[in-house]
């Protein structure tokens, strides 16, 4: 009753979990707790109809704050973006480009995968209808490639992955037997571990490593006599100079791990759907031009088909991303305009191309991701959607420009030959299937200028750790201004940041209000 007391619901909820008393809701989306009719009468601006921006309105609308959201360009969603046939892409300092995949063919120049633990993004999904297919994050079949090892073939994954696991697992069985582990297992504990690694690297019942029918056939098993042949095991001297481990590890990261979802037809299903919900509170092509604090509130100045326009509220929801504060004149105050200031973006690159699918046809290989450990592009992303029909989008070439190799190609040209040669090094002879590349570089996307948050910079030129610096600041409201994003949390990059930002600057929001609320009644 004391907890409940100091702390309302959600401390009682929590504490009661943490006494075991209530079950640990692991599985449950958390929900935001905005009492319906918590916001009448009350105005609220949100700037920017990327996926924090309209979780917060769609929110609000649910608890009677009249909302307006401004969007600059026509389109919701942000980072959230999917390009099909005939989309337009206008890069800063590069040429118009314009999409011409063919129907149901798309790219998702931006958010590409949910991992299943991002509940809350999930449950937007579920309630809003929003069909959800299963993105393929890794997969044995796909590549591995280092032009200086194995002859600068390519070496399938399971391959890769399975002999590596093999070679260690002989060693490591050698070390026991020799008694190199003798101060550290007990001889139960000996056993066990044998008994572990034999089965761990497939050995043979001499501890030996021989190969495994995991690393695949190099010619496959018949009917009748043919039982096939494995493949000769890789030596372990050149997957030690390979050093294929980071992509050999990459879907072990807990957000990459499968099970990962992505919604049919497109990531921007999803700002689709809220947007629907939303209908005219979304104001499109309304580019924020200043952001000023009045006596108890704010006015945001715009621009809608050339006009300049005003509007004002009781709260601002700030969903836009750092760089684009940064060249907004505001009345923030200094501690966030450091934060603006300081904060530094990735400027992460995607290139697509549609192509007929030989990767599954010819080379059994359907979703996942490619590594090339050498050259200006790292890494060649397969399909989940559409398994199965004649063509498909695939994209060779993420990660960032700044001072990397494939950022200090020349032009775009030069950028997407390094792109279509990636494939060409996995895919020998096959990259002339590709066509209609679209290079999408989020440093040069009008209104977003950055694709993430990398770090923040200090005045003196070094970089820090951002959730040390300018976080703080951010998620801290400036007078009646709330900052929201998934700059605003700690799962940066990722949708379910945006949502989680939204949900606690809401919940700060409403607190407020309903203090006020209950300030005026007394008064
Ligand atoms: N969320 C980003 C990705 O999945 C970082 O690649």
């Amino acid at each position: 009753m004391r907890v409940a007391g100091a702390g309302g619901y959600s401390a009682t909820f929590v504490t009661l979990q943490t006494l075991g008393l209530m079950p640990l809701a692991v599985s449950a989306a958390p929900k935001l707790q905005l009492a319906p009719g918590a916001g009448k009468g009350i105005k609220v601006v949100v700037l920017g109809a990327g996926i924090a921006g309209l979780v917060s309105a769609y929110e609000m609308g649910k608890a009677g704050f009249q909302c307006t959201v401004l969007e600059a360009r026509d389109r919701p969603g942000g980072r959230v973006w999917t390009v099909r046939g005939g989309d337009i892409v206008d890069s800063i300092g590069e040429a118009r480009q314009i999409a011409s995949f063919a129907g149901g063919n798309y790219f998702n120049a931006g958010a590409a995968r949910i991992p299943s633990i991002h509940k809350t993004i999930l449950g937007y999904c579920k309630d809003l209808g929003i069909a959800l297919e299963v993105e393929i994050n890794s997969s044995r079949s796909t590549l591995l490639v280092n032009d200086r090892d194995f002859g600068g073939k390519p070496v399938e994954q399971r391959q890769a992955i399975n002999d590596t696991r093999g070679h260690v697992s002989e060693l490591l069985a050698k070390c026991v037997t020799r008694g190199a582990l003798d101060q550290e297992l007990n001889g139960e504990d000996r056993e066990r571990m044998l008994g572990f690694l034999r089965a761990y690297g497939d050995l043979t019942s001499g501890l030996v490593y021989e190969g495994s029918e995991r690393a695949g056939f190099a010619r496959q098993p018949r009917a009748g006599f043919d039982a096939g042949e494995l493949r000769p095991p890789l030596d372990l001297h050149t997957l030690l100079d390979a050093r294929f481990w980071n992509a050999m590890l990459f879907e072990e990261g807990l957000d990459y791990q499968a099970t990962m979802f992505q919604p049919v037809g497109g990531m921007d299903r999803i700002p689709y759907a809220f947007a629907k919900k939303l209908g005219r509170v979304v104001q499109y092509g309304s580019p924020v031009k200043e952001i000023r604090k009045t006596a108890n509130g704010v006015r945001v100045i715009y621009s809608q088909r050339r006009d300049d326009k005003a509007i004002e509220a009781d709260y601002c929801i700030c969903a836009l991303p750092a760089p684009i504060l940064h060249s907004i004149p505001n009345d923030f105050a200094p501690r966030i305009r450091r934060a603006v200031a300081a904060t530094v973006y990735a400027d992460n690159y995607k290139i697509a191309w549609e192509s007929k699918r030989f990767w599954e046809t010819d080379f059994n290989i359907y979703g996942g991701i490619s590594w090339l450990s050498s050259g200006p592009v790292g890494l060649v992303w397969y399909p989940s959607g559409g398994l199965f029909s004649e063509t498909g989008v695939v994209l060779s070439g993420y990660g960032p420009e700044g001072t990397t190799e494939f950022g200090s190609l020349p032009a775009m040209e030069a950028k997407l030959n390094a792109s279509r040669a990636a494939v060409g090094r996995l895919h020998s002879g096959y990259d002339q299937h590709l066509r209609n590349p679209i290079y999408v570089s989020w440093g040069k996307i009008p209104y977003n200028q950055g694709s993430w948050v990398r770090g923040f910079s200090h005045p003196d030129g070094n970089e820090g750790d951002y959730y040390d610096g300018p976080y703080r600041e951010f998620i801290e409201p400036d007078d009646r201004i709330y900052f929201v994003g998934d700059h605003c949390s700690h799962i940066n990059a990722w949708m379910e940041g945006a949502v989680l930002s939204a949900h606690r600057a809401l919940e700060m929001m409403g607190e407020r209000v309903r203090a006020e609320g209950r300030a005026r009644a007394a008064n």
